[in-house]
Protein backbone atom coordinates (compact mmCIF):
# COMPACT_ATOMS: atom_id res chain seq x y z
CA UNK A 1 0.00 0.00 0.00
CA UNK A 2 1.09 3.30 -0.87
CA UNK A 3 1.04 6.36 1.44
CA UNK A 4 -1.94 8.34 -0.55
CA UNK A 5 -3.77 4.76 0.13
CA UNK A 6 -3.16 4.37 3.61
CA UNK A 7 -4.27 7.88 4.22
CA UNK A 8 -7.38 7.60 2.49
CA UNK A 9 -8.70 4.28 4.32
CA UNK A 10 -9.65 5.78 7.02
CA UNK A 11 -11.94 8.50 5.00
CA UNK A 12 -14.09 5.39 3.76
CA UNK A 13 -17.26 7.11 2.75
CA UNK A 14 -18.55 3.15 3.02
CA UNK A 15 -16.73 2.77 6.44
CA UNK A 16 -18.46 5.79 7.48
CA UNK A 17 -21.91 4.82 6.51
CA UNK A 18 -21.69 1.89 8.01
CA UNK A 19 -20.41 2.59 11.42
CA UNK A 20 -22.76 5.71 11.23
CA UNK A 21 -26.08 3.81 10.77
CA UNK A 22 -24.71 1.41 13.48
CA UNK A 23 -23.94 4.47 15.85
CA UNK A 24 -27.36 6.43 15.26
CA UNK A 25 -29.23 3.02 15.76
CA UNK A 26 -27.34 2.21 19.35
CA UNK A 27 -28.04 6.09 20.25
CA UNK A 28 -31.52 5.84 19.19
CA UNK A 29 -31.79 2.20 21.45
CA UNK A 30 -30.11 4.34 24.34
CA UNK A 31 -32.55 7.21 23.92
CA UNK A 32 -35.67 4.69 23.94
CA UNK A 33 -34.40 2.82 27.07
CA UNK A 34 -33.34 6.09 28.99
CA UNK A 35 -36.64 8.09 28.27
CA UNK A 36 -38.74 4.60 29.15
CA UNK A 37 -36.87 4.17 32.57
CA UNK A 38 -36.10 0.97 31.29
CA UNK A 39 -34.09 -0.98 33.95
CA UNK A 40 -30.69 0.99 33.52
CA UNK A 41 -28.78 3.23 36.15
CA UNK A 42 -28.50 6.83 35.74
CA UNK A 43 -24.98 6.99 36.79
CA UNK A 44 -23.33 3.56 36.18
CA UNK A 45 -20.77 3.80 39.05
CA UNK A 46 -17.28 2.94 38.97
CA UNK A 47 -14.27 4.04 41.45
CA UNK A 48 -11.98 6.78 38.81
CA UNK A 49 -8.78 3.95 39.24
CA UNK A 50 -11.40 0.94 38.48
CA UNK A 51 -12.48 3.05 35.04
CA UNK A 52 -9.22 4.17 33.95
CA UNK A 53 -8.14 0.80 34.46
CA UNK A 54 -10.74 -1.13 32.18
CA UNK A 55 -9.59 1.57 29.77
CA UNK A 56 -6.08 1.58 30.52
CA UNK A 57 -6.57 -3.01 29.38
CA UNK A 58 -8.32 -2.35 26.85
CA UNK A 59 -6.14 1.07 24.92
CA UNK A 60 -3.54 -1.19 22.91
CA UNK A 61 -4.26 -4.65 23.90
CA UNK A 62 -4.19 -5.47 20.33
CA UNK A 63 -8.14 -7.56 20.46
CA UNK A 64 -9.48 -4.94 17.36
CA UNK A 65 -12.26 -4.71 19.65
CA UNK A 66 -14.72 -3.32 16.86
CA UNK A 67 -15.72 0.57 16.73
CA UNK A 68 -19.41 -0.12 17.34
CA UNK A 69 -18.67 -2.41 20.49
CA UNK A 70 -16.68 0.44 21.76
CA UNK A 71 -18.78 3.08 21.44
CA UNK A 72 -21.80 0.58 23.03
CA UNK A 73 -19.82 -0.18 26.37
CA UNK A 74 -18.88 3.95 26.36
CA UNK A 75 -22.44 4.54 25.99
CA UNK A 76 -23.65 1.60 28.85
CA UNK A 77 -20.90 3.39 31.01
CA UNK A 78 -21.87 7.19 30.81
CA UNK A 79 -23.85 9.38 33.34
CA UNK A 80 -27.43 8.71 31.35
CA UNK A 81 -28.65 12.35 31.28
CA UNK A 82 -31.85 11.57 29.17
CA UNK A 83 -33.05 9.68 32.02
CA UNK A 84 -36.00 11.58 33.80
CA UNK A 85 -34.26 10.88 37.06
CA UNK A 86 -31.10 12.84 35.94
CA UNK A 87 -31.66 15.83 37.78
CA UNK A 88 -28.17 16.96 38.97
CA UNK A 89 -25.86 19.09 37.54
CA UNK A 90 -26.96 21.58 35.13
CA UNK A 91 -26.49 20.49 31.92
CA UNK A 92 -29.04 19.44 29.72
CA UNK A 93 -30.26 16.24 27.66
CA UNK A 94 -29.35 17.57 24.31
CA UNK A 95 -32.84 17.78 21.76
CA UNK A 96 -31.17 14.78 19.43
CA UNK A 97 -32.13 16.88 16.64
CA UNK A 98 -29.60 19.52 17.84
CA UNK A 99 -27.43 16.59 18.99
CA UNK A 100 -27.22 15.89 15.20
CA UNK A 101 -26.86 19.28 14.08
CA UNK A 102 -23.39 19.12 16.40
CA UNK A 103 -22.29 15.84 14.98
CA UNK A 104 -22.18 17.37 11.30
CA UNK A 105 -20.21 20.63 12.88
CA UNK A 106 -17.95 17.73 13.87
CA UNK A 107 -17.20 16.31 10.98
CA UNK A 108 -17.64 19.26 8.83
CA UNK A 109 -14.94 21.31 11.65
CA UNK A 110 -15.50 24.75 10.19
CA UNK A 111 -13.83 27.12 12.71
CA UNK A 112 -16.40 29.88 13.33
CA UNK A 113 -13.81 32.70 14.32
CA UNK A 114 -13.17 33.86 10.77
CA UNK A 115 -15.98 34.14 8.19
CA UNK A 116 -14.56 32.13 5.39
CA UNK A 117 -13.39 29.66 7.77
CA UNK A 118 -17.38 28.90 8.78
CA UNK A 119 -19.46 30.85 6.48
CA UNK A 120 -22.77 28.98 7.43
CA UNK A 121 -22.09 29.02 10.99
CA UNK A 122 -21.51 32.83 11.27
CA UNK A 123 -24.60 33.65 8.96
CA UNK A 124 -26.13 31.49 11.76
CA UNK A 125 -24.95 33.17 14.57
CA UNK A 126 -26.22 36.69 13.55
CA UNK A 127 -29.39 35.27 12.92
CA UNK A 128 -29.69 33.87 16.64
CA UNK A 129 -27.88 37.08 18.11
CA UNK A 130 -30.64 38.87 16.36
CA UNK A 131 -33.44 36.82 17.47
CA UNK A 132 -32.15 36.99 21.33
CA UNK A 133 -31.43 40.43 21.56
CA UNK A 134 -35.20 41.01 20.36
CA UNK A 135 -36.47 38.67 23.40
CA UNK A 136 -34.22 40.65 25.63
CA UNK A 137 -35.80 43.72 24.98
CA UNK A 138 -32.34 45.45 23.01
CA UNK A 139 -32.55 47.71 20.52
CA UNK A 140 -30.78 47.63 17.16
CA UNK A 141 -27.20 48.52 18.77
CA UNK A 142 -27.02 45.28 20.03
CA UNK A 143 -24.27 43.07 19.75
CA UNK A 144 -23.19 39.57 20.49
CA UNK A 145 -20.97 36.95 20.80
CA UNK A 146 -20.68 33.28 21.37
CA UNK A 147 -18.21 31.21 23.28
CA UNK A 148 -17.34 28.04 24.68
CA UNK A 149 -19.53 28.15 27.82
CA UNK A 150 -20.65 30.12 30.33
CA UNK A 151 -17.44 31.10 32.07
CA UNK A 152 -15.66 31.98 29.05
CA UNK A 153 -18.69 33.74 27.99
CA UNK A 154 -18.16 36.10 31.50
CA UNK A 155 -14.92 36.49 31.39
CA UNK A 156 -15.47 37.71 27.85
CA UNK A 157 -18.15 40.35 29.49
CA UNK A 158 -15.83 41.17 32.70
CA UNK A 159 -12.63 42.14 30.05
CA UNK A 160 -14.64 44.04 28.51
CA UNK A 161 -16.14 45.71 31.88
CA UNK A 162 -12.20 46.59 32.91
CA UNK A 163 -11.30 48.30 29.68
CA UNK A 164 -14.26 50.66 29.19
CA UNK A 165 -14.01 51.32 33.11
CA UNK A 166 -10.94 51.83 33.92
CA UNK A 167 -9.33 55.14 34.24
CA UNK A 168 -6.56 54.27 32.02
CA UNK A 169 -6.19 51.82 28.31
CA UNK A 170 -5.46 49.09 30.69
CA UNK A 171 -4.96 46.60 27.65
CA UNK A 172 -2.07 48.53 26.86
CA UNK A 173 -0.81 49.48 29.85
CA UNK A 174 -1.75 46.81 32.47
CA UNK A 175 -3.31 46.66 35.41
CA UNK A 176 -0.70 48.23 37.98
CA UNK A 177 -1.64 51.85 36.77
CA UNK A 178 -4.55 53.63 38.37
CA UNK A 179 -7.40 52.62 40.22
CA UNK A 180 -8.10 48.69 40.53
CA UNK A 181 -11.53 48.23 38.80
CA UNK A 182 -14.15 46.49 41.10
CA UNK A 183 -16.78 44.17 40.86
CA UNK A 184 -19.84 44.43 43.14
CA UNK A 185 -21.41 40.71 43.50
CA UNK A 186 -22.42 38.18 45.98
CA UNK A 187 -20.65 35.14 47.07
CA UNK A 188 -23.79 33.11 45.25
CA UNK A 189 -22.32 34.08 42.02
CA UNK A 190 -20.79 31.36 40.12
CA UNK A 191 -17.25 30.55 40.76
CA UNK A 192 -16.01 31.63 37.27
CA UNK A 193 -17.01 35.18 38.25
CA UNK A 194 -14.38 35.45 41.50
CA UNK A 195 -12.28 33.30 39.01
CA UNK A 196 -12.20 36.09 36.37
CA UNK A 197 -11.21 39.07 38.76
CA UNK A 198 -8.53 37.43 39.24
CA UNK A 199 -7.18 36.21 35.89
CA UNK A 200 -8.03 39.58 35.22
CA UNK A 201 -4.91 40.35 37.75
CA UNK A 202 -7.54 42.22 39.81
CA UNK A 203 -7.03 40.83 43.02
CA UNK A 204 -9.36 39.48 46.01
CA UNK A 205 -9.96 43.03 46.83
CA UNK A 206 -11.88 44.01 43.34
CA UNK A 207 -14.40 41.48 44.73
CA UNK A 208 -16.68 43.81 46.42
CA UNK A 209 -18.75 40.85 47.84
CA UNK A 210 -22.69 41.96 48.62
CA UNK A 211 -25.04 40.44 51.16
CA UNK A 212 -27.78 38.64 50.25
CA UNK A 213 -31.29 37.72 51.74
CA UNK A 214 -33.21 34.58 53.31
CA UNK A 215 -33.80 33.81 49.46
CA UNK A 216 -29.77 34.20 48.59
CA UNK A 217 -30.32 37.45 46.02
CA UNK A 218 -28.58 40.25 46.30
CA UNK A 219 -29.16 42.72 48.72
CA UNK A 220 -29.92 45.66 46.34
CA UNK A 221 -30.94 48.03 49.13
CA UNK A 222 -26.77 47.75 50.29
CA UNK A 223 -25.75 49.02 47.01
CA UNK A 224 -24.81 52.28 47.78
CA UNK A 225 -23.26 51.64 50.96
CA UNK A 226 -20.91 48.92 49.81
CA UNK A 227 -19.50 51.39 47.10
CA UNK A 228 -18.59 54.20 49.01
CA UNK A 229 -17.20 51.83 51.34
CA UNK A 230 -15.36 50.09 48.10
CA UNK A 231 -14.33 53.60 47.18
CA UNK A 232 -12.71 54.32 50.42
CA UNK A 233 -10.33 51.46 50.38
CA UNK A 234 -9.27 52.65 47.07
CA UNK A 235 -11.25 50.33 44.78
CA UNK A 236 -13.18 52.03 41.85
CA UNK A 237 -16.30 50.04 41.43
CA UNK A 238 -16.95 49.32 37.55
CA UNK A 239 -19.70 46.78 37.39
CA UNK A 240 -22.39 44.60 39.54
CA UNK A 241 -22.59 41.23 38.46
CA UNK A 242 -26.17 40.20 39.10
CA UNK A 243 -27.65 36.86 39.12
CA UNK A 244 -30.56 35.33 37.09
CA UNK A 245 -30.28 33.01 38.44
CA UNK A 246 -27.36 32.10 40.99
CA UNK A 247 -25.82 28.56 40.82
CA UNK A 248 -26.54 27.12 44.00
CA UNK A 249 -29.86 27.98 44.35
CA UNK A 250 -31.54 29.08 41.39
CA UNK A 251 -32.58 32.61 42.90
CA UNK A 252 -32.74 35.75 41.26
CA UNK A 253 -31.11 39.24 41.81
CA UNK A 254 -34.05 41.91 41.46
CA UNK A 255 -32.62 43.43 37.96
CA UNK A 256 -34.17 46.32 37.98
CA UNK A 257 -33.55 47.56 41.59
CA UNK A 258 -29.71 46.93 40.38
CA UNK A 259 -30.14 48.42 36.75
CA UNK A 260 -30.98 51.76 38.92
CA UNK A 261 -28.48 51.77 41.09
CA UNK A 262 -26.03 51.16 38.13
CA UNK A 263 -27.58 54.36 36.16
CA UNK A 264 -27.44 56.34 38.73
CA UNK A 265 -23.29 55.55 39.39
CA UNK A 266 -22.29 54.76 35.49
CA UNK A 267 -21.91 51.52 36.28
CA UNK A 268 -21.84 48.31 33.74
CA UNK A 269 -24.78 45.75 34.69
CA UNK A 270 -23.65 42.57 33.73
CA UNK A 271 -26.17 39.81 34.18
CA UNK A 272 -24.84 36.43 34.53
CA UNK A 273 -28.29 34.68 33.04
CA UNK A 274 -26.23 31.24 31.67
CA UNK A 275 -29.00 29.29 33.55
CA UNK A 276 -32.28 31.55 34.10
CA UNK A 277 -32.45 33.30 30.96
CA UNK A 278 -35.00 30.08 29.75
CA UNK A 279 -37.26 32.42 31.58
CA UNK A 280 -37.18 35.00 28.76
CA UNK A 281 -39.68 32.20 26.93
CA UNK A 282 -42.27 32.14 29.37
CA UNK A 283 -45.28 34.40 30.13
CA UNK A 284 -45.74 33.31 33.38
CA UNK A 285 -41.74 33.46 34.53
CA UNK A 286 -40.81 36.20 32.29
CA UNK A 287 -41.27 38.72 35.13
CA UNK A 288 -38.10 37.14 37.02
CA UNK A 289 -35.76 38.93 34.32
CA UNK A 290 -37.43 42.25 34.82
CA UNK A 291 -34.84 44.45 33.85
CA UNK A 292 -33.13 42.45 31.93
CA UNK A 293 -33.00 45.01 29.04
CA UNK A 294 -31.20 47.95 30.89
CA UNK A 295 -28.19 44.98 30.93
CA UNK A 296 -24.77 46.28 29.79
CA UNK A 297 -23.98 42.57 28.62
CA UNK A 298 -25.54 39.12 29.24
CA UNK A 299 -24.61 35.64 29.26
CA UNK A 300 -26.28 32.99 28.35
CA UNK A 301 -26.22 29.09 28.22
CA UNK A 302 -28.19 27.32 25.56
CA UNK A 303 -26.68 23.91 26.82
CA UNK A 304 -28.21 24.46 29.98
CA UNK A 305 -32.06 25.34 30.21
CA UNK A 306 -32.39 25.46 26.32
CA UNK A 307 -31.93 21.75 25.41
CA UNK A 308 -28.64 22.09 22.95
CA UNK A 309 -25.58 20.19 23.39
CA UNK A 310 -22.78 22.24 24.89
CA UNK A 311 -21.20 24.11 25.50
CA UNK A 312 -22.90 26.78 23.58
CA UNK A 313 -22.58 30.54 25.35
CA UNK A 314 -24.13 33.39 24.00
CA UNK A 315 -22.70 36.93 25.26
CA UNK A 316 -25.16 39.77 24.37
CA UNK A 317 -23.92 43.70 24.63
CA UNK A 318 -26.48 46.39 25.14
CA UNK A 319 -23.98 48.61 22.76
CA UNK A 320 -22.73 45.77 20.49
CA UNK A 321 -19.57 48.15 19.92
CA UNK A 322 -18.45 47.68 23.66
CA UNK A 323 -17.42 43.47 22.34
CA UNK A 324 -14.96 45.29 20.59
CA UNK A 325 -12.98 46.62 23.32
CA UNK A 326 -12.85 42.85 25.38
CA UNK A 327 -9.87 42.16 22.91
CA UNK A 328 -8.08 45.48 22.10
CA UNK A 329 -5.77 43.84 19.88
CA UNK A 330 -5.36 42.83 16.44
CA UNK A 331 -3.58 38.89 15.43
CA UNK A 332 -2.60 40.82 11.89
CA UNK A 333 -2.01 37.42 10.24
CA UNK A 334 -5.80 36.83 10.58
CA UNK A 335 -7.65 39.95 9.82
CA UNK A 336 -5.09 41.95 7.41
CA UNK A 337 -5.77 45.65 9.06
CA UNK A 338 -9.28 45.17 7.64
CA UNK A 339 -11.34 47.51 9.71
CA UNK A 340 -12.17 46.61 12.85
CA UNK A 341 -15.98 46.09 13.09
CA UNK A 342 -16.18 43.12 10.92
CA UNK A 343 -18.94 41.28 12.78
CA UNK A 344 -18.22 38.04 10.26
CA UNK A 345 -14.76 37.69 11.89
CA UNK A 346 -15.80 36.95 15.37
CA UNK A 347 -12.05 35.84 16.71
CA UNK A 348 -11.67 40.11 17.22
CA UNK A 349 -13.78 39.72 20.18
CA UNK A 350 -13.37 36.22 21.48
CA UNK A 351 -11.07 34.32 23.47
CA UNK A 352 -10.91 31.56 21.85
CA UNK A 353 -9.01 31.20 18.64
CA UNK A 354 -10.80 28.03 16.53
CA UNK A 355 -14.40 27.65 17.56
CA UNK A 356 -16.89 25.11 16.92
CA UNK A 357 -19.76 26.16 14.88
CA UNK A 358 -21.75 27.14 17.40
CA UNK A 359 -24.07 29.55 15.99
CA UNK A 360 -25.15 25.83 13.33
CA UNK A 361 -25.91 23.87 16.04
CA UNK A 362 -28.21 27.17 18.36
CA UNK A 363 -30.05 28.09 15.23
CA UNK A 364 -30.99 24.30 14.37
CA UNK A 365 -32.78 24.41 18.04
CA UNK A 366 -34.54 27.48 17.32
CA UNK A 367 -35.20 26.38 13.82
CA UNK A 368 -37.08 23.54 14.60
CA UNK A 369 -38.60 24.40 18.10
CA UNK A 370 -40.49 27.30 19.06
CA UNK A 371 -41.04 29.97 21.74
CA UNK A 372 -43.91 28.16 22.74
CA UNK A 373 -42.33 24.85 23.09
CA UNK A 374 -39.46 26.38 25.01
CA UNK A 375 -42.24 28.22 26.93
CA UNK A 376 -43.60 24.80 27.70
CA UNK A 377 -40.26 24.00 28.78
CA UNK A 378 -39.66 25.92 30.97
CA UNK A 379 -43.32 26.52 33.04
CA UNK A 380 -43.31 22.52 32.84
CA UNK A 381 -39.79 23.03 34.63
CA UNK A 382 -40.12 25.65 37.18
CA UNK A 383 -43.75 24.50 37.89
CA UNK A 384 -42.34 20.96 38.75
CA UNK A 385 -40.23 22.59 40.93
CA UNK A 386 -42.63 24.40 42.83
CA UNK A 387 -44.51 21.04 43.43
CA UNK A 388 -41.01 19.77 44.73
CA UNK A 389 -40.64 22.05 47.46
CA UNK A 390 -44.14 21.60 48.88
CA UNK A 391 -43.62 18.45 49.01
CA UNK A 392 -40.82 18.97 50.74
CA UNK A 393 -42.24 21.35 53.15
CA UNK A 394 -45.13 19.14 53.65
CA UNK A 395 -43.00 16.28 54.85
CA UNK A 396 -42.12 15.54 58.20
CA UNK A 397 -38.40 14.90 58.47
CA UNK A 398 -37.41 17.42 55.34
CA UNK A 399 -36.32 20.99 55.04
CA UNK A 400 -35.34 23.41 52.26
CA UNK A 401 -33.07 26.09 51.97
CA UNK A 402 -34.99 28.25 50.71
CA UNK A 403 -38.26 28.77 48.27
CA UNK A 404 -37.30 27.97 44.10
CA UNK A 405 -36.58 30.71 42.20
CA UNK A 406 -36.21 28.63 38.66
CA UNK A 407 -36.01 24.92 39.08
CA UNK A 408 -33.12 24.41 41.55
CA UNK A 409 -34.11 23.09 45.36
CA UNK A 410 -31.63 22.58 47.96
CA UNK A 411 -33.47 20.17 50.62
CA UNK A 412 -32.17 18.02 53.13
CA UNK A 413 -33.50 15.02 55.23
CA UNK A 414 -33.29 16.53 58.84
CA UNK A 415 -35.49 13.82 61.54
CA UNK A 416 -34.92 16.81 64.57
CA UNK A 417 -32.67 17.08 66.84
CA UNK A 418 -29.65 15.45 65.42
CA UNK A 419 -26.42 17.95 65.69
CA UNK A 420 -25.46 19.78 62.42
CA UNK A 421 -22.37 18.45 61.66
CA UNK A 422 -24.18 14.50 62.21
CA UNK A 423 -26.51 15.73 59.71
CA UNK A 424 -23.93 16.88 57.26
CA UNK A 425 -22.19 13.94 57.25
CA UNK A 426 -25.30 11.97 57.29
CA UNK A 427 -27.04 13.51 53.82
CA UNK A 428 -23.44 13.68 52.53
CA UNK A 429 -23.96 9.83 52.71
CA UNK A 430 -27.18 9.46 51.46
CA UNK A 431 -26.66 11.26 48.17
CA UNK A 432 -23.55 9.19 47.71
CA UNK A 433 -25.57 5.91 48.03
CA UNK A 434 -28.38 7.41 45.77
CA UNK A 435 -25.60 8.43 42.82
CA UNK A 436 -23.85 5.10 43.37
CA UNK A 437 -26.71 2.96 43.16
CA UNK A 438 -27.53 4.60 40.13
CA UNK A 439 -31.26 5.10 41.08
CA UNK A 440 -31.00 8.86 40.42
CA UNK A 441 -27.78 11.50 40.44
CA UNK A 442 -28.34 14.71 42.81
CA UNK A 443 -25.81 16.97 43.81
CA UNK A 444 -24.53 18.51 47.12
CA UNK A 445 -23.79 21.68 47.80
CA UNK A 446 -22.67 23.87 51.02
CA UNK A 447 -24.51 26.69 52.48
CA UNK A 448 -23.82 28.66 55.30
CA UNK A 449 -22.32 25.68 57.18
CA UNK A 450 -25.11 23.20 55.81
CA UNK A 451 -25.15 20.82 53.63
CA UNK A 452 -27.77 20.67 51.32
CA UNK A 453 -29.09 17.85 48.68
CA UNK A 454 -29.43 20.13 45.43
CA UNK A 455 -31.73 19.27 42.35
CA UNK A 456 -31.94 21.19 39.33
CA UNK A 457 -34.91 19.89 37.43
CA UNK A 458 -33.58 20.24 34.08
CA UNK A 459 -34.83 16.83 32.40
CA UNK A 460 -38.26 17.41 30.49
CA UNK A 461 -39.63 14.13 31.19
CA UNK A 462 -39.50 14.40 34.92
CA UNK A 463 -42.35 13.95 36.47
CA UNK A 464 -44.06 14.85 39.93
CA UNK A 465 -43.85 10.38 40.51
CA UNK A 466 -40.16 10.56 40.10
CA UNK A 467 -39.94 13.40 42.36
CA UNK A 468 -41.77 11.80 44.95
CA UNK A 469 -39.91 8.90 44.59
CA UNK A 470 -37.01 10.80 45.37
CA UNK A 471 -37.97 11.67 48.65
CA UNK A 472 -39.00 8.17 49.33
CA UNK A 473 -35.97 6.84 48.61
CA UNK A 474 -33.91 9.54 50.28
CA UNK A 475 -36.03 8.09 53.54
CA UNK A 476 -35.23 4.78 52.79
CA UNK A 477 -31.49 5.24 52.53
CA UNK A 478 -31.32 7.28 55.41
CA UNK A 479 -32.61 4.61 57.40
CA UNK A 480 -29.51 2.55 56.65
CA UNK A 481 -27.00 5.67 57.72
CA UNK A 482 -29.03 6.01 61.79
C1 LIG B 1 -24.92 31.08 36.86
C2 LIG B 1 -23.82 30.35 36.14
N1 LIG B 1 -22.93 31.05 35.43
C3 LIG B 1 -21.93 30.46 34.76
C4 LIG B 1 -21.78 29.09 34.80
C5 LIG B 1 -20.62 28.47 34.05
O1 LIG B 1 -21.06 27.97 32.87
P1 LIG B 1 -20.19 26.89 32.02
O2 LIG B 1 -20.27 25.63 32.80
O3 LIG B 1 -20.91 26.86 30.73
O4 LIG B 1 -18.81 27.42 31.91
C6 LIG B 1 -22.66 28.31 35.53
C7 LIG B 1 -22.52 26.85 35.57
O5 LIG B 1 -23.19 26.16 36.28
C8 LIG B 1 -23.72 28.96 36.22
O6 LIG B 1 -24.60 28.28 36.94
Amino acid sequence: MNNATQNLAPFSPGTFRLEGHKLIDMLADYLEKAINRHEMPVLPWSAPEELTEIYSKCFDDGSEEPFSMFISKAIERFNHLHHPRYIGHQVTSPLPLVALAQLVTTLMNNGAAVYEMGPVAMAMEKNIIRYFSGLIGYDDNADGIFTHGGSAGNLTAMLAVRQVKSTHNVWEEGVVKGLRTGFMVTDQSHYSIARNVKIMGLGNDALIRMPFDDHFSMRSDLLEKYYEKALKRGILPAAVVANACSTATGSYDNLEEIAGFCSSHNLWLHVDAAHGAGALFSEKYRHLLKGIELADSVVIDFHKMMLVPGLNTLVMFRDGSRSYETFAQKASYLFKGQAEKEWYNSALRTLECTKSSLGFVAYTAFKYYDRAFFANYIDSRYDLTRSFYRMITGRPGFEAATEPGANIVCFRYNPGEIDNEVLNRLNASIRDRIMKDGSFYIVQTELDGKLWLRVTIINPLTTEEDMQLLLDTVEDVSSKFQ
